[in-house]
C-alpha cells in the first residue's frame, strides 16, 4: 500500500492545530519530531495505571513497570537490528550517548598523542565531547573535509585514519541532509585499526537502519527526533566493547554491590544507566518505534525521498538564483534537510516572516559551527521534513517565502 500521508498527518494530534486562523505547518523536525496520538496515549495510560519504579521492588506494579521499561530496549534492538536487546543503553539524549562514550571508552583507552578523526559536518555534540578529551589529555583530532556539494571528501581518508584509535562520525548531516557511506567508513575504520562510532541521530528516524550491516561498534541516537518524547537517548554498542568499558556515571542502579571499601558493576546495560532512568518516557519511544515499525522505514524513507525532490524542485523553480540550498542533488545521499539561504536576507528575519505564516523552520548554526566555516556563513534557515509533511507544506513555505520578497520590497 502506498504511503499515505494524509492518514499519517490525521495521527498527530498538533497537525490540526490552527494559529490565527491558519494550519500549523512545522518543518522543524530536524530539530525535535511532532509526536503521534499513539505515544501520547501510551504515556498518559502509563502514568495512570501502570506507573511504579522499576528493577528496585518485588510488587506486581513495579515488576509491570519494568516489563514496560524492559519492552522499550527490545523495541529499540529490533529497529536498528541489534543482535540483542542488552546491547541498547538509555540514556538522557544522544548528546549523553557521545558523552558516555568519549568519557567510559575514551577515559580508558585514549592518551596523550592518540588520533581521533572527525568529520567537517558533525553536529557540536560529536565535537565537544572529544574537544574536552583532547584539552584534559592532548589527544589529536583529524577533520575529513567536504566535497564542494556537501559530502565527504573521502581521498585522503586512508591517511586521515593512519594511527587513529576512533573514527567518530554522523551518518547524516543535520544541516547538509547528506547521508555518509556508514558502511564503508565503519571498514575504513576497522582497517585503520580503529574504533567507528556513529552519530545516528538524523539517520535512524528516516531510514531503515542495521547496525550489524553497518558493521558499527558504537551508535548514538535520541528518541524525540523519531515521534518519540524527549528526556531519552540511546546508545548502542557490541556488547564485548560495554562489557569492558567503565561505568560512566555512578550511583544506583549500576552496581552488583557496595561496601565501605568499594563497588562492583551490574551487567550491561544497568552498569551504564545509573539512578532512575525515563521510566515514562521509554514507554512512549517503545510507542514512538511500534508506530514507525507499523510505518515501514523503508516507506517512510520513500515518502521523504519524493518530498524532498518536490521541495527542491518547487523552491529552485520559483526562486530560482535568489535561493541557494546546501547540500548534495542527488537523493540516494541526501535526506529531507534542506538549509538555505534567501537572497541576502539574514535566516532570523526569514525565519520571523515565515512564523508569522505558522510555518516553523529553524534559523541560525544549528549546533555546528565549524561547519558553518566551511560554508562561509554564519548561519541558516532549515526546513526539515519528516514522515508526516506533505507537498502543502512544502508549497506553504515557497508561498511564506514569496511573502518574504514582498515583505522587504526585494
Ligand atoms: C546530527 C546530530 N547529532 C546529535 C544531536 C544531538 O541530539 P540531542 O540534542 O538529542 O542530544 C543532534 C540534534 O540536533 C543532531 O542533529
Amino acid at each position: 500500500m502506498a504511503f499515505d500521508v494524509e492518514a499519517v498527518r490525521k495521527e498527530f494530534p498538533i497537525l490540526s492545530r490552527q494559529i490565527d486562523g491558519s494550519p500549523l505547518v512545522y518543518l522543524d523536525s530536524g530539530n525535535t519530531s511532532q509526536k503521534p496520538r499513539a505515544v501520547i496515549d501510551a504515556m498518559t495510560t502509563f502514568l495512570e495505571n501502570s506507573y511504579a519504579p522499576i528493577n528496585r521492588s518485588s510488587y506486581r506494579l513495579a515488576g509491570e513497570a519494568t516489563e514496560a521499561y524492559e519492552g522499550a530496549r527490545r523495541a529499540v534492538a529490533r529497529l536498528i537490528n541489534a543482535p540483542q536487546a542488552d546491547e541498547v543503553i538509555f540514556t538522557k539524549n544522544a548528546t549523553e550517548a557521545i558523552n558516555l562514550i568519549t568519557r567510559a571508552w575514551g577515559g580508558a583507552h585514549l592518551h596523550e598523542g592518540d588520533v581521533v578523526v572527525l568529520t567537517q559536518m558533525e553536529h557540536h555534540a560529536n565535537i565537544v565531547p572529544w574537544q574536552m578529551l583532547r584539552d584534559e589529555r592532548g589527544i589529536e583530532i583529524r577533520w575529513v573535509p567536504l566535497t564542494p556539494d556537501g559530502q565527504l571528501d573521502l581521498t585522503g581518508l586512508d591517511d586521515l585514519l593512519d594511527g587513529a584509535k576512533v573514527f567518530s562520525f554522523t551518518a547524516m548531516s543535520n544541516v547538509l541532509g547528506t547521508i555518509t557511506p556508514v558502511t564503508r567508513l565503519c571498514e575504513a575504520a576497522h582497517d585503520a585499526g580503529a574504533l567507528a562510532v556513529v552519530d545516528a541521530c538524523q539517520y535512524v528516524p528516516h531510514n531503515v537502519t542495521d547496525v550489524q550491516a553497518w558493521g558499527a561498534d558504537l551508535v548514538a541516537f535520541s528518541s524525540h527526533k523519531m515521534c518519540g518524547p524527549s528526556g531519552i537517548g540511546m546508545l548502542w554498542g557490541r556488547m564485548e566493547l560495554l562489557d569492558a568499558m567503565p561505568p560512566f556515571l555512578g550511583g544506583g542502579n549500576m552496581i552488583d554491590t557496595v561496601t565501605f571499601e568499594g563497588y562492583t558493576t551490574a551487567p550491561v546495560p544497568a552498569k551504564y544507566e545509573a539512578g532512575t532512568p525515563p521510566i515514562v518516557e521509554a514507554v512512549g519511544l517503545r510507542a514512538a518505534v511500534e508506530f514507525l515499525e507499523e510505518l515501514g522505514m523503508a516507506d517512510v524513507r520513500r515518502h521523504e525521498i519524493e518530498l524532498t525532490r518536490y521541495a527542491l524542485d518547487t523552491l529552485r523553480g520559483r526562486f530560482g538564483d535568489d535561493i541557494m540550498i546546501y547540500g548534495p542533488d542527488d537523493l540516494d545521499v541526501r535526506g529531507g534537510v534542506l538549509s538555505f539561504a534567501f537572497r541576502d536576507l539574514h535566516p532570523h528575519d526569514v525565519s520571523q516572516i515565515l512564523d508569522e505564516r505558522n510555518v516553523c523552520v529553524r534559523a541560525g548554526h544549528h549546533c555546528a559551527k565549524p561547519l558553518m566555516q566551511v560554508l562561509g556563513v554564519q548561519s541558516t534557515t532549515r526546513a526539515s521534513l519528516y514522515l508526516y509533511n506533505d507537498t502543502d507544506d512544502v508549497d506553504a513555505l515557497a508561498d511564506a517565502l514569496a511573502g518574504a520578497t514582498d515583505i522587504f520590497g526585494l
